[in-house]
């Protein structure tokens, strides 16, 4: 293998630059079918990096189709992965520069182009295994009879709704019939769609608060009277569900509350199932990255313990990428008739290849595998902003919602991240995102932030949290 430099200047992730040249070096043949690679420790010592930006290059490359066996005797490339023609070669050190993006006037040179975001639920989508991805797609396309080029139906797939089952039932405990599922375009698209079927103009909807803002939208969008119900660092704070009035529903986010990151205590789920029925109000239980859970065993969903009043709201954009537009909810069977014929109004059915491909992918294991992997990558980071957190500022931040997801909510004892100061964060060069911003009732949270960390390389969150230590 031929060594190379890594540039730190570029903004380009360190894994991403040495995954960008390996990957040159054996579609260009320069790197042999069979030929070993460098052991991890030795690559990382000639690189000047840490063995897990290696490993996580080595992984993707593995992931994808160009390596062999990572993980015992040695590291080989795999055969057939030389292309017979030239190709354009990844961004990497030694690429020829992209053209500079045009910038918005006024903005500073040099501190937003190269920000730390903090931004919240964002994967790691340079390690989504694209091509491996691509191919499934691919091979669902041109596998499809060619009636299937005529239309599908509402519900989705039957090959998704079965793999979802058999998932839904070994990693969240929910016991439902595939009829009960209904493939979505993501969790907004089906959640705009139920709002469509159970809620009418002026219907009472209570809502987390801080919360999930474009749910929010979504809702008030159908003409939803929003009910704000305050939020703790366990989650939906149920002490204070109205007594007097019969909400239509209650959006919730029991496993990982967004923004504040509680789980929700079996005591609150009780409390919650047990209101909701007697305040006949249907429960939406917005899942969204349950598969992350780091320090804590699983904890079963709100549906499984009232299935017939609870709707369940999955989605691919955690545990995948956000633009494969894929989700799914599991619906009481009162609510599954309804649902098909307001999706069928909206936009008739979602495109089936996708789907497919979807199906195979749980079918074979690879999604389990993904997040498995995924898993061990957010607990590094997790573990690396946590560790930085706290040995910056002792005994002065107090760090929500570690143990689940893809970030956590930071409070600063006696700060409030009002405009000023977060932009004067932001010219240093690092993005924070106020709780307040997602709060509808303004105040409780103002010394609170939520950060991401799926999406940062380690050395990146310790970099971001230096800098807000300095100015903090
Ligand atoms: C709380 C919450 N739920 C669900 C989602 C996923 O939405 P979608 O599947 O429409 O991408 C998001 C995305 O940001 C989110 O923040």
């Amino acid at each position: 293998m031929r060594w190379f430099a890594l540039d730190r200047g570029s903004s380009l992730p360190l894994t991403r630059q040495i995954y960008g040249e390996l990957s040159s070096q054996i579609l260009g043949g320069e790197l042999r079918a069979g030929e070993r690679l460098p052991s991890t420790r030795e690559a990382a010592g000639e690189l000047g990096v840490s063995r897990n930006v290696v490993m996580e290059a080595y992984e993707q490359l593995a992931a994808e189709g160009f390596l062999l066996g990572i993980s015992g005797a040695g590291t080989y490339v795999a055969e057939g992965s030389r292309l017979g023609f030239p190709s354009r070669r990844p961004p990497g050190p030694g690429a020829p520069a992209e053209p500079e993006p045009s910038r918005a006037p006024g903005r500073e040179e040099g501190s937003r182009a190269c920000a730390i975001d903090f931004r919240l639920g964002r994967p790691a989508l340079d390690l989504v295994p694209y091509r491996a991805w691509a191919r499934l797609e691919c091979e669902a396309r041109l596998g499809a009879p060619v009636e299937a080029l005529g239309g599908a139906e509402p519900e989705g797939q039957p090959e998704l709704r079965e793999a979802l089952q058999a998932y839904l039932w070994r990693r969240r405990g929910i016991d439902c019939r595939p009829e009960q599922i209904a493939i979505s375009s993501g969790a907004l698209q089906g959640l705009s769609t139920l709002a469509s079927l159970v809620l009418e103009p002026g219907s009472p909807v209570l809502f987390e608060d801080p919360g999930h803002v474009l749910a929010r939208e979504a809702f008030a969008a159908r003409g939803a009277a929003i009910l704000p119900i305050p939020v703790d660092e366990e989650g939906l704070r149920t002490e204070l569900l109205p007594r007097d009035s019969r909400p239509a529903l209650a959006f919730v986010t029991p496993s990982h509350q967004f923004p504040l990151g509680g789980c929700l205590s079996v005591q609150r789920r009780v409390a919650l199932v047990e209101w909701a029925r007697e305040a006949g109000c249907l429960l939406v239980e917005d899942d969204y990255e349950s598969e992350f859970r780091y320090d804590v065993g699983p904890v079963s969903s709100l549906q499984r313990l009232d299935p017939e009043n609870v709707a369940y709201v999955g989605t691919f954009s955690k545990v995948f990428f956000p633009a494969i537009r894929l989700g799914y909810l599991v619906l009481p069977e009162r609510l599954v008739e309804g649902y098909l014929s307001r999706r069928r109004l909206a936009d008739r059915y979602g495109a089936p290849p996708p789907q497919l491909a979807m199906a195979r992918f749980i079918g074979e294991g690879r999604l389990d595998k993904h997040i498995a992997r995924m898993r061990r990558i957010y607990r590094g980071r997790r573990d690396a902003l946590v560790g930085a957190l706290e040995a910056a500022f002792p005994g002065r931040a107090r760090i929500l919602g570690r143990a689940t997801g893809l970030h956590v909510a930071v409070r600063f004892e006696g700060l409030a991240f009002g405009p000023p100061l977060i932009e004067s964060i932001r010219r240093a060069g690092v993005i924070l995102h106020p709780v307040e911003d997602y709060a509808l009732v303004k105040g409780s949270h103002s010394g609170t932030v939520a950060m991401g960390y799926s999406h940062l390389e380690v050395e990146e969150i310790e970099r971001g949290v230096a800098i807000l230590a300095g100015i903090l």
